[in-house]
């Protein structure tokens, strides 16, 4: 076994469903909102599409997805050059790890992102460096403090997760001039849920800062975090990179078919973007808002000194939540799903 991989853990996902209801002797039905998936599902189009795709399971899919990527192309006026498309934003961010990572190279990143830019840097033996949040957003202006000469790749997530905040259009400009020629990844797996008006439109950036690669997925806000599929957009010449370490059939054609009729049906995403504005709005007009941290996503990130606590607390009532080492995390749910979580929460801190 490589040496590194012994600082590492096998990822767990959080217990199902039924595994707690039968563990916690809860009868009623419990409320899954530790992932961020989308409550609300995927356009009715995407399931009609599926049921008439059904034929094609014997072959093998097509190696290029270039229809997804030309309605992608089209729905972001870039070039299909520019597409790598993923078994999900995690299978993509492997891919550029793998592909530009040498050992001794440094990643920097924030505290308490998203794990899998660590995890895979560990993996082709880098160090990571590290600069802290700011109320739950990457602080750009630490971040670039640690740019050094060993600085091969950075990562920021916007909205972060698991923490909900977002940085802006200007910061994030300044920020790119700092970084230079050093590739900044731009995970945006959130970015369809965003409300802000001052958040930034990376793909404006692209030109005068060649060297940005933004990240999207259909897991979230598309409702199709199952069927697996993400994509990365960037200079032709990254691109090409990326695809020389992509497995050959890495999206299935289930995978394409279905995120092509999500893209499609506009209209559904911002319906769901909608709802979720208007039911995240409930959570801060709340009793326990300034229990959270400002959010642009699907999820709320609450602070508390007793994560643990909270989180079993919540399980009682049938909320499965996630806990992080910054607060417990909950999904946005359903408007009847929001009712429960919010009392439950309003519930345990009149007690504190
Ligand atoms: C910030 C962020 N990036 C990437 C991912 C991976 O998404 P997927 O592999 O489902 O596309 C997630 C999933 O939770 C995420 O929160």
């Amino acid at each position: 076994m490589k040496e590194q991989l012994k600082q590492l853990s096998i990822y767990q996902a959080g217990k199902t469903a039924d595994e707690l209801k039968s563990e916690l002797g809860i009868a009623g039905d419990m409320m899954k909102l530790s992932s961020n998936e989308n409550v609300y599902g995927p356009s009715p189009e995407v399931t009609r599409t599926l049921k008439q795709s059904l034929n094609l399971l014997y072959e093998y899919p097509d190696s290029h997805g270039t229809v997804l990527k030309q309605a992608i192309a089209e729905h972001y006026k870039v070039k299909e050059e520019s597409i790598l498309l993923g078994s999900g934003l995690d299978e993509v961010i492997m891919m550029l790890s793998r592909a530009v990572l040498k050992p001794g190279d440094d990643i920097l990143t924030c505290e308490n992102t998203f794990v899998q830019y660590q995890h895979h840097a560990v993996i082709e033996d880098c160090r990571i460096v590290t600069a802290p949040l700011d109320t739950g957003k990457f602080d750009l202006q630490a971040l670039a403090e640690k740019i050094t000469a060993h600085t091969t790749l950075i990562w920021l997530c916007n909205p972060n997760n698991p923490t909900g905040n977002y940085f802006n259009q200007s910061e994030l400009s300044a920020f790119l001039t700092k970084a230079g020629e050093i590739p900044v990844v731009l995970d945006e797996a959130y970015a369809e849920y965003v409300t802000a008006e001052d958040y930034p439109d990376s793909f404006s950036l692209r030109e005068k800062h060649p060297n940005i690669i933004i990240l999207r997925t259909f897991s979230k806000a598309y409702g199709l975090a199952s069927l697996r599929v993400g994509y990365a957009i960037s200079s032709d010449e990254w691109t090409s990179i990326w695809h020389r370490v992509k497995l050959p059939f890495n999206v299935t054609s289930l995978s394409l078919k279905a995120a092509e009729a999500a893209l499609k049906d506009q209209e559904y995403l911002t319906d769901v973007r909608q709802n979720n504005a208007v039911e995240r709005q409930r959570f801060y007009a709340s009793n326990i808002s300034h229990y959270l941290l400002p959010s642009q996503t699907n999820f709320v990130l609450v602070k508390t000194d007793d994560i643990n606590e909270l989180n079993d607390y919540l399980l009682t009532f049938g909320i499965i939540a996630r806990p992080t080492p910054v607060g417990v995390r909950i999904t946005i749910g359903t408007a009847e799903q929001n009712t429960v979580v919010i009392k439950a929460l309003e519930n345990y801190f009149s007690t504190k």
